[in-house]
């Protein structure tokens, strides 16, 4: 039985992660999608709600199950018998994610699939989504609908504590 981990951020999950998901789990037997924390990345919502809002989202594939995870991507896989990285790629991102596809399986030997982005949503990123959203623009192309209704309202709840600092 073969168990590959979806990593990622997923603040908040797009389609084009539920894409990459969806495409893992048809050809993997079980599939994890692990949250984790990007220390670059300033989050819009917390582990547990990025959690919650996929455990919704990947209901429908009985063989993907959602977790957080802490620390090392690597020894997450090792602590869970995860023989496979799964990752969305996008041209933009390839020397980033080769780099740590390459660092990973230095590290322990797990190895990296990459699944190119589906054309229609190779320019989405949840960075992006976050900039529009708080910038006023409409997002709800970009994600399932109810985390586009969340995070419509976790950004009008924020603009207003700064609109109350100002
Ligand atoms: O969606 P993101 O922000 O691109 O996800 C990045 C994430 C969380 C998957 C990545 O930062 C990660 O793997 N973090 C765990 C820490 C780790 O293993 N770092 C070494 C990478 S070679």
């Amino acid at each position: 039985m073969t168990r590959a981990v979806c990593p990622g951020s997923f603040d908040p999950v797009t389609h084009g992660h539920l894409d990459v998901i969806e495409r893992t789990a048809r050809v993997i037997d079980q599939v994890v999608v692990a949250v984790g924390t990007n220390m670059a990345k300033n989050a819009l919502f917390t582990p547990a709600e990025r959690v919650e809002m996929l455990i919704e989202e990947c209901a429908e594939w009985s063989n993907v199950e959602v977790t957080l995870f802490r620390g090392l991507l690597v020894d997450f896989c090792a602590a869970n018998d995860i023989d496979i990285i799964s990752k969305g790629l996008r041209g933009a991102d390839f020397d980033y994610e080769l780099q740590m596809a390459q660092m990973n399986r230095r590290l322990t030997g797990v190895d990296t699939l990459f699944l190119p982005t589906a054309p229609q949503w190779a320019f989405v990123s949840s960075s992006l989504v976050r900039e529009i959203a708080t910038l006023g623009g409409d997002v709800t192309a970009f994600l399932p609908t109810k985390t586009a209704v969340r995070t419509m309202a976790r950004i009008a709840s924020r603009n207003l504590g700064v609109a109350n600092d100002v």
